[in-house]
């Protein structure tokens, strides 16, 4: 089995934070287990809590425009989340059950070594970087691998115009490899 293989099933019997107790399924996340962009978001919405899939709901529609914008497409990229349990409501998690969560981000990452991490929105910036940081921030290192900050296709859903415009670039850039070192 590989190392990303064994991920899944720890998220799956995770109880570390209260979102267990909620959730219907935890969403660990899937793609290539030797994928060069790994993107990384906050956490399940309800489609995602049912399907037991991330970025499946209407987020997930305009994630999927921006990948093929930016040529690109989710049998090329590993597709994660910040928090794998839906928060209830879809509110933000919170930063215990972001600490709690991180353990199971951090073990992807070591596993699939990606060359580039897209960060789609504050949440997952701002686990990555350590501190609070913004969607508009400069790329930084996490463990070695270069994190590229960018908006969150819900961001596109609450009226930001810029929000979908501003994946694709950034999802184009990193598909390109010799953009993509610190
Ligand atoms: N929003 C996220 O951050 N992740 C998902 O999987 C779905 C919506």
């Amino acid at each position: 089995m590989k190392k990303i293989d064994e991920v899944a099933p720890r998220v799956l019997a995770c109880t570390r934070c209260g979102l267990h107790l909620s959730r219907r399924n935890a969403v660990p996340g899937e793609g290539r287990g030797d994928a060069e962009i790994v993107l990384v978001g906050e956490a399940p919405g309800r489609t995602e809590d049912e399907t037991g899939r991330p970025f499946v709901g209407r987020a997930g529609g305009l994630l999927d425009r921006a990948l093929a914008e930016a040529g690109l497409d989710r049998s090329q990229v590993f597709i994660t989340n910040a928090v794998k349990c839906r928060p209830p409501g879809n509110r933000r998690p919170t930063g215990e059950e972001v600490e709690a969560c991180s353990v199971h981000l951090a073990e992807q990452l070591d596993a699939i070594r990606p060359r580039v991490i897209v960060a789609l929105g504050a949440v997952a910036s701002s686990l990555l970087k350590g501190c609070p940081t913004r969607v508009d921030s400069e790329p930084f290192a996490f463990r070695g691998i270069r994190v590229v900050p960018t908006y969150h296709p819900a961001a596109a859903l609450h009226g930001n115009r810029m929000a979908v415009g501003r994946m694709v670039s950034t999802l184009r850039a990193a598909k390109e490899p010799t953009r993509g070192s610190c």
